[in-house]
Parts: C-alpha cells; sequence; structure tokens
C-alpha cells in the first residue's frame, strides 16, 4: 500500500461524512490523495481547490476523466476567502500540508481566515479534517487564536480530535450545529495514539 492510500484511509471522515457528499480539498497542490479517495469509493465530487492557476491547469489535465464522471473538480480560489462557494454547502473539508505550509511560514492571521472562511463553507455538523505534521501544542493555539479570544460570540467547532498516525498527525473538528444539543468538547484536545495504546494492549496480555 502506498503512503498516500494510507492517508487517504486514515482521514477515516465516514462515517460522520457519507462517501458521496460534497467535499472541499484545500491547496490541492500536484499531490494524488484525491485521486486515492475516488479509487477507495468516495464519489464527492471532491472539489480541489489551489490558489495557483497553474495547478489547477495541470490538475484538471490529469484528471480529466475524474471530473468527466463528475466525481472530481478543480477551482482557483484562495482558502483564505473560498469566494467561489455558497455558505453551508460542503459536509467536508480536507486540507494535507496547507496549514502546515502557512503555519511554518508564521502568516498566522492568515490561519484565522482560513478557519473562518471553512466555518463559512461547512454545514452545521460538517467537519474539518487535516493532515500536519505540527504538533498540536504550538499548532492549535495559533489556528484557534480568534476563536479562543472572542469570549462573546458563541464557539464554531466542537469535536476537536487529534490522531497520531505513523508519520503525521491527523487533526479533525466538527463545525458546531446550534440546532444540536452539542456537547462542547473544546478545550482540551485529546490525542489518540493507536500505535502505542495497541502496544499498551499487547503489554498487558
Ligand atoms: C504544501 S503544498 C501541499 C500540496 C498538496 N496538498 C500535497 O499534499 O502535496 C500547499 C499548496 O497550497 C497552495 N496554496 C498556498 N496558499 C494557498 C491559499 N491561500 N489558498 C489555496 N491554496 C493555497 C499552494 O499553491 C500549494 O499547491
Amino acid at each position: 500500500m502506498t503512503q498516500q492510500s494510507s492517508l487517504a484511509e486514515s482521514l477515516a471522515i465516514h462515517p460522520h461524512v457519507e462517501k458521496n457528499e460534497p467535499m472541499l480539498m484545500l491547496g490541492c497542490g500536484n499531490s494524488t490523495l484525491g485521486e486515492e479517495m475516488i479509487d477507495e469509493g468516495w464519489s464527492g465530487p471532491l472539489i480541489q481547490v489551489d490558489v495557483s492557476s497553474r495547478v489547477i491547469e495541470t490538475m484538471s489535465h490529469r484528471c480529466h476523466q475524474l471530473i468527466q464522471n463528475g466525481h472530481m473538480n478543480f477551482v482557483q480560489d484562495d482558502a483564505c476567502e473560498l469566494s467561489a462557494f455558497r455558505d453551508a454547502m460542503m459536509q467536508a473539508c480536507l486540507d494535507k500540508g496547507l496549514i502546515d505550509a502557512i503555519y511554518c511560514a508564521e502568516e498566522h492571521n492568515q490561519l484565522s481566515k482560513i478557519l473562518k472562511s471553512v466555518s463559512r463553507v461547512l454545514r452545521p455538523g460538517g467537519w474539518f479534517v487535516f493532515l500536519s505534521f505540527s504538533r498540536p501544542e504550538f499548532l492549535l493555539p495559533r489556528l484557534l487564536q480568534e476563536e479562543m479570544q472572542d469570549v462573546v460570540r458563541k464557539r464554531r467547532w466542537t469535536n476537536l480530535q487529534v490522531q497520531e498516525l505513523e508519520k503525521i498527525l491527523l487533526y479533525k473538528m466538527q463545525k458546531v450545529d446550534f440546532n444540536q444539543d452539542n456537547e462542547l468538547r473544546f478545550p482540551p484536545h485529546r490525542i489518540r495514539n493507536d500505535k502505542a495504546r495497541r502496544k499498551h494492549k499487547q503489554n498487558l496480555k
């Protein structure tokens, strides 16, 4: 199994998100992750966004068959705005590498803007799922800076989870659905480390 197909599996937003619900992928670059997801049964449509017109052109060419089948599309847009997308039209938003790149470039105001635009395009109860090499104790205070500071407005996010995969961290957070009786588990966050847990179980046997 390739690294990317295992990442696609690890996104594991099913059953929270049905495989045929609209999903957005931010900063897709030339990654094959979207194609791997479609191979694994996701039908989306999966809309991939990148700020670079060159990326959009190359990817649209490479994935023309999937575009024709209605499983995928590519849109040039800035993740800080997502101006091509209406409010509450996506059930999930995925990212591999964009949040990380922006965090490492110390463009912290862009992190807040991305989180705000993702929240806007997600339906209530929708999920933002991203893969990052950055540790939560450093990344989350930056990413959630505005959310944490704004004590007047209601929280936008709940159910924050961080899962340690073999080489990367998987972050998941859910947009609050104010029509549901949300249990606001936020913060603190919980880091799941499946490998460590399995090892611990084995040691107990
Ligand atoms: C680190 S690369 C990750 C690419 C891909 N997701 C991967 O895993 O290989 C970041 C990508 O995000 C794009 N990008 C940077 N800033 C962006 C923004 N504000 N909005 C949308 N895309 C952006 C870049 O053009 C680049 O393709």
